[in-house]
C-alpha cells in the first residue's frame, strides 16, 4: 500500500510518516510539501532510520505521487495569526484546502483510493471533501476526535493508574469544543467505570477539561501537537490498509444514524476495505445523544457560512458523488456504508 501525504514536511505530517515507518505495514510513504526542501529534508532522515525497522520505499515527491498512491492523507494548513477571529482562520484554511483537492484531482487522485483529511477544522474540510473530492463518501475519512479519544482514554488511564490501552472510552462528535465525551460506555479492561473506585463527578468534570483543552496546551508548550495525531492517523491508515474493520471515531458524512444526516462528524464507525463498513448507533444516554446533535448544529453552521463564501463545493457532474438518501435507523441499530440500516443482532453477527 502507497501513501501520500500532503503537508508531509509539517509537525504532523512528519510525524504521521514516522508513525506509519515505526508500523511496517505500508510500503510506500510520499512526503509532499509546499516546501520542498523541508520533505526532502524530513524524507531522508526518515530513510536514514530504514535499515533498523522495515523494507519500506520513503521519499518526497510532488502531486504526480497522488495519481499512484491508495491513501492520501491531508495535513496541510495554516496557523492562526495573533488577533485572527476563528471564522478567518477556518477561511484562509478551507481555500488552501480545496486548492490542495483540485491539485489532487488534476494529478489524477484515483475513484479506488481513501483520502484522510487531518487539517483543520476537520469536519468541515472532510464535508468539502466529500462534496469536492469525487471519491465515494465511504471512502473520504477525517480524523475527528481519534486524538481526542486517545488523549481521554490517556488522561483517565493515569488518574485510575491503570494501562491507558486498558480504558476503553469514546469522543464523540465535533473535533473542537463541542466533543462530547461518552461515559455510558467508558470502561477498564470491560469492568465499568462508573463503578470504579474512586470514578465521580469531580474526576469526571477534570480529566475531560484536560483532553478538551490538551491541544492548546502543547500548542502552548511546543507549538503544536505530532506524536499522538501521528499515531492517531497511523490507526486509521492501518484499519484501511489491514481491513481489520476497527470501530473508530473517525469523521464521516453522517446517513441516519443518531438523526444526523448531511454534516461530517465522529461516530463509531467500522473502517475497513472500501472505508467507512458501518456507523454503529449506541443506546446512549440523553445527554450524550443531544450532545452530538449540538456538535452536528455547530457545524452545518459553520459549513453554511463557509458555503455562502465560496458557493456550492459540490464536485462537476460526473466524478462528484451525492450522498444517497438513508432511512433513518431504527434505535439501536448500525447504517451499513451502504447507507443501509442493519439490525443490532445482524451487526453482532456480520462482525
Ligand atoms: N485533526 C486533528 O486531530 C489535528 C491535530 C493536530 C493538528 N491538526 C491540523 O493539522 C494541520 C497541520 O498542522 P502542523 O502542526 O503539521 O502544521 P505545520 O505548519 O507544521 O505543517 C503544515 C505543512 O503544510 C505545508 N503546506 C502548506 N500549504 C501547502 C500546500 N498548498 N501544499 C502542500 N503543502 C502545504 C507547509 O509547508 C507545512 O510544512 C493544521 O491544520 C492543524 O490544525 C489536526
Amino acid at each position: 500500500m502507497k501513501v501520500s501525504i500532503i503537508g508531509g514536511g509539517g509537525l504532523v505530517g512528519s510525524m504521521t510518516a514516522y508513525a506509519l515507518q515505526c508500523g511496517g505495514v505500508v510500503h510506500d510513504i510520499a512526503l509532499i510539501d509546499a516546501n520542498k526542501d523541508l520533505a526532502q529534508g524530513q524524507a531522508l532522515d526518515l530513510l536514514n532510520g530504514a535499515a533498523l525497522v522495515a523494507d519500506q520505499r520513503i521519499h518526497a515527491g510532488d502531486m504526480a505521487e497522488v495519481a499512484t498512491s491508495n491513501v492520501v492523507v491531508i495535513t496541510a494548513g495554516l496557523r492562526r495569526k495573533p488577533d485572527e477571529s476563528r471564522l478567518d482562520l477556518i477561511n484562509r484554511n478551507v481555500d488552501l484546502f480545496l486548492g490542495i483537492l483540485d491539485q489532487a484531482k488534476a494529478a489524477g487522485l484515483k475513484e479506488s483510493s481513501y483520502l484522510v483529511v487531518v487539517s483543520n477544522p476537520v469536519d468541515v474540510l472532510t464535508y468539502l471533501a466529500v462534496q469536492r473530492a469525487g471519491l465515494p463518501w465511504q471512502r473520504v475519512l477525517g480524523l475527528g476526535t481519534q486524538l481526542d479519544t486517545a488523549r481521554f482514554r490517556g488522561y483517565l488511564a493515569k488518574r485510575l493508574q491503570v494501562p491507558a490501552t486498558q480504558v476503553n472510552a469514546l469522543i464523540l462528535g465535533e473535533h473542537g469544543d463541542s466533543m462530547v465525551p461518552i461515559w455510558s460506555s467508558a470502561a477498564v479492561n470491560g469492568l465499568p467505570l462508573e463503578q470504579w473506585p474512586g470514578f465521580g463527578p469531580n474526576l469526571q468534570k477534570e480529566v475531560f477539561e484536560e483532553t478538551k483543552t490538551a491541544g492548546a496546551q502543547i500548542i502552548k508548550l511546543k507549538g503544536g501537537s505530532g506524536f499522538a495525531v501521528g499515531l492517531s492517523i497511523r490507526e486509521v491508515v492501518h484499519a484501511l490498509a489491514l481491513d481489520s474493520r476497527r470501530v473508530l471515531p473517525v469523521s464521516t458524512l453522517q446517513m441516519g444514524a443518531y438523526g444526523l444526516r448531511d454534516v461530517c462528524l465522529s461516530v463509531p464507525t467500522v473502517v475497513g476495505c472500501g472505508g467507512v463498513r458501518q456507523h454503529v448507533e449506541l443506546a446512549l444516554t440523553q445527554k450524550e445523544r443531544l450532545g452530538i446533535q449540538q456538535s452536528a448544529r455547530v457545524l452545518r453552521e459553520t459549513i453554511q457560512q463557509v458555503e455562502a463564501r465560496v458557493g456550492s463545493v459540490r464536485a462537476a457532474a460526473g466524478r462528484g458523488q451525492q450522498p444517497a438518501p438513508a432511512a433513518a435507523p431504527a434505535p439501536a441499530a448500525a447504517t451499513a456504508g451502504n447507507g443501509r440500516t442493519i439490525p443490532r443482532a445482524a451487526w453482532q453477527r456480520a462482525k
